[in-house]
């Protein structure tokens, strides 16, 4: 199935003749294509007899969302329940405040949860938990109904209502899946805060998310360390209150009524009387039922604040009903479920791939989700796989940062372990360099497990280009557009590119699970994602198609670097450096230059096999070597000026790259807003 790596010669393209200069880094021009990847794997004969969507399915699905499109998406929606039928299966009198399955009334807990109660899912298990020490939970989805419906009556007696705002500041525990449940079976919006973030990160958002109750957790297990979280709530609310003092407004504690702290880490933390309280005394002697609440399908369910590669977190704001139907569909496409299987999703559930993988999706499919509280190297690097074994996982969807990470650490620790219950791998969330795509297939897929790229975004709630197992995969390629999908790659004007020009990637069709708004900024909703392409939806992301139609993504237009007169992304130059055999991890920027505009810089994290620079290798040999490596990649456009060493690269809390911060700290300039930035290094050992 291997072919091989060729740079293609400039002399064969004429991208140039496209490319027009823009110091500003803006929505200009066309990009170069330098990396060609021509390996390709085709379904081995097991996953085609196993497929749920065989290519014939596939390509009749493909036609039928083209030839009747919302006919295609209410097909998606009856396989759901509702408790009143649309009257139109997409409203778009406003756009683009599209208004999905309007007229239908709905609660995605419904059927994450309640329907499963009637069917032979009630005794299967829902949720499998494991904490970083090895303590372990399993919940039925009867057991997790019931606390559900145990805590949704504690939030109803607290006083929260339809339309009311709940905070979820918590690791990834059972009692957080819980409370998101909870929450959104009473009506109320949830929106969770990943507990990684500082009191800061967290003021920010009670400030602009307004909500009544805080559930939160003493303290939780991280790589071998209790990290306390309840006095950060206690910081954020006194700052909220200062800062609120300031304005002259009066608010006893930021609005904030109550804060429910689950007990998890024996801390002995400050509780307010009258304010906080105790997980477990709240819920003693809770009633087991509860009434679901009636919801409009277009009713909010949750506003979660993005990463924020590029500035400072805004709300994404999702409903009920387009983010139900749109979740389910792809899930049960992409990773084909099957009732047998176990599915791990690493991300954490303050992350939207926590959020419609972790949880909504699986339970929706009736499957058995795994969540884990710790960190993936703890207490050593083979933790992942030794849980893949213990659990028996069939399906593992993680990050590329989480991949490198492994990589650094060989094949020793997965050879250990039993990694054969292992039927299909997923990635998103940054591009995935051929190099990384390859290993994971070989090393961790056995070469027998496709390896699905999903394309998607905090704002689009679902997975939007990505094969299904049967798809003929491409090593760093996303593939096509789901059917239903329609995406494309256009020019500054909005003209489709052919192949292999890179440009912006943008989406011509609403689609169910789309973000409604941004929360209190309708005006940013259209300016940050409708304005540039008038009619359609853009991403942020530039790409490329290739002859088969399928896509490249080649990072973030913010990231593109002109070096040249060319204008590249930084997907390329990077999956060339790590192609290297000595890069763990590398970042590239453009930095400006007073002869050539702009020049690329890289920073390299090395495996840990190299020997420290200053010791046997000569820093200034191995960044002629990298330098050479690239050029030999991806050709003589590709002149890298400067190759930085670094530990380790300042990464959001999902694991990017932050090259923004790497730009600024180069230029000497302010870093700007960095509460998504990671603060203790992911990569610990
Ligand atoms: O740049 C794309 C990148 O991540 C961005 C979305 O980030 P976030 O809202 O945090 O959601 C990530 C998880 C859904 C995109 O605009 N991205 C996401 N998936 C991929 C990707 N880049 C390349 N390949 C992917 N598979």
């Amino acid at each position: 199935t291997a072919g091989q790596r060729t740079a293609q010669q400039p002399a064969a393209k004429d991208a140039t003749r496209n490319a027009t200069p823009n110091a500003a880094g803006g929505v200009c021009g066309t990009l170069d294509t330098l990396l060609v990847e021509e390996r390709v794997f085709r379904p081995l004969p097991r996953v085609m007899a196993e497929a749920t969507v065989n290519p014939q399915d596939a390509a009749h699905a493909r036609r039928r969302a083209e030839q009747d499109w919302l006919g295609f998406w209410e097909e998606a929606a009856d396989e759901l329940q509702w408790f009143r039928k649309w009257e139109t299966v997409l409203d778009d009198a406003e756009p683009p405040f599209y208004r999905w399955f309007a007229g239908a009334r709905c609660n995605i807990v419904h059927n994450a949860l309640d329907r499963h109660i009637e069917t032979v899912n009630k005794n299967r298990l829902a949720l499998i938990w494991e904490g970083e020490p090895g303590d372990t939970r399993k919940l039925t989805y009867f057991e997790l109904y019931r606390e559900v419906n145990r805590f949704a009556n504690v939030l109803r007696g607290m006083g929260v209502r339809k339309g009311d705002m709940v905070l979820i500041y918590m690791p990834s525990l059972p009692e957080t899946a819980i409370a998101m449940l909870a929450t959104v079976k009473i009506g109320a919006i949830h929106s969770v805060v990943f507990a990684g973030f500082s009191s800061g990160g967290l003021a920010d958002r009670i400030v602009d998310a307004r909500p009544r109750i805080i559930v939160t957790v003493d303290g939780f297990y991280r790589n071998g360390r209790v990290i306390a979280l309840k006095p950060l709530v206690d910081d954020a609310i006194s700052h909220c209150r200062r800062a609120a003092q300031d304005r002259g407004e009066a608010s006893a504690d930021a609005g904030i009524e109550q804060v429910v702290v689950v007990h998890r880490a024996h801390l002995d933390v400050a509780m307010k009387d009258g304010r906080d309280h105790w997980w477990h005394d709240v819920m003693l002697h809770q009633p087991s039922e509860a009434l679901t609440e009636v919801m409009d399908a277009t009713d909010p369910l949750f506003v979660l604040y993005t990463s924020g590669t590029t500035g400072k977190p805004k709300g994404i704001v999702h409903s009920h009903g387009g983010y139900m139907v749109g979740v389910h569909r792809t899930l049960n496409w992409v990773f084909d479920l099957k009732p047998t299987d176990i599915f791990w999703c690493t991300a954490d559930p303050g992350w939207i791939t926590g959020h419609s993988y972790a949880i909504y999706g699986p339970l929706m499919a009736g499957t058995t989700t795994l969540l884990y509280e710790g960190h993936p190297l703890y207490p050593e690097a083979g933790r992942l796989w030794s849980m893949v074994e213990r659990w028996g996982v069939t399906i593992l969807y993680t990050v590329p940062t989480l991949i490198r990470m492994l990589m650094r650490f060989g094949t020793q620790y997965p050879a250990r372990h039993d990694l054969t219950t292992l039927r299909l791998l997923g990635t998103v969330g940054e591009p995935i360099s051929p190099e990384a795509w390859v290993w994971f297939h070989k090393n961790i897929g056995r070469g027998q497990c496709p390896l699905l790229d999903t394309w998607w975004q905090t704002e689009t709630g679902m997975i939007m280009i990505a094969p299904l197992p049967v798809s003929l995969l491409k090593p760093g390629s996303v593939t096509r557009p789901m059917p239903g999908i329609e995406a494309d790659v256009v020019d500054a004007k909005g003209n489709s590119l052919p192949p292999r020009t890179g440009g912006y990637l943008v989406i011509k069709r609403p689609w169910p699970a789309m973000m409604n708004t941004v929360f209190n900024d309708r005006q940013a909703y259209e300016s940050m994602y409708w304005s540039q392409f008038p009619g359609w939806y853009f991403p942020g992301d530039v790409a490329r198609k290739d002859d088969d139609g399928y896509i490249w993504i080649q990072g973030r237009a913010d990231d593109v670097i002109m070096i040249a007169g060319h204008r590249v992304g930084t997907a390329e130059l990077e999956a060339a450096l790590a192609s290297h055999p000595a890069v763990a991890e590398c970042g590239v920027i453009g930095v400006p230059d007073d002869i050539r505009g702009e020049v690329a810089k890289a920073f390299v994290v090395l495996h840990d096999d190299v020997p420290p620079i200053g010791g046997f290798v000569q820093a200034e040999d191995l960044e002629s070597e990298l330098m050479e490596h690239v050029r030999r990649e991806l050709g003589p456009v590709a002149v890298l000026r400067g190759v930085e060493f670094r530990t380790q690269l300042p990464k959001n809390r999902s694991g990017k790259i932050m090259r923004r911060i790497l730009r600024a700290e180069e230029l000497g300039e302010d870093t700007g807003d960095t509460s998504t930035l990671e603060e203790e290094p992911f990569y610990l050992r």
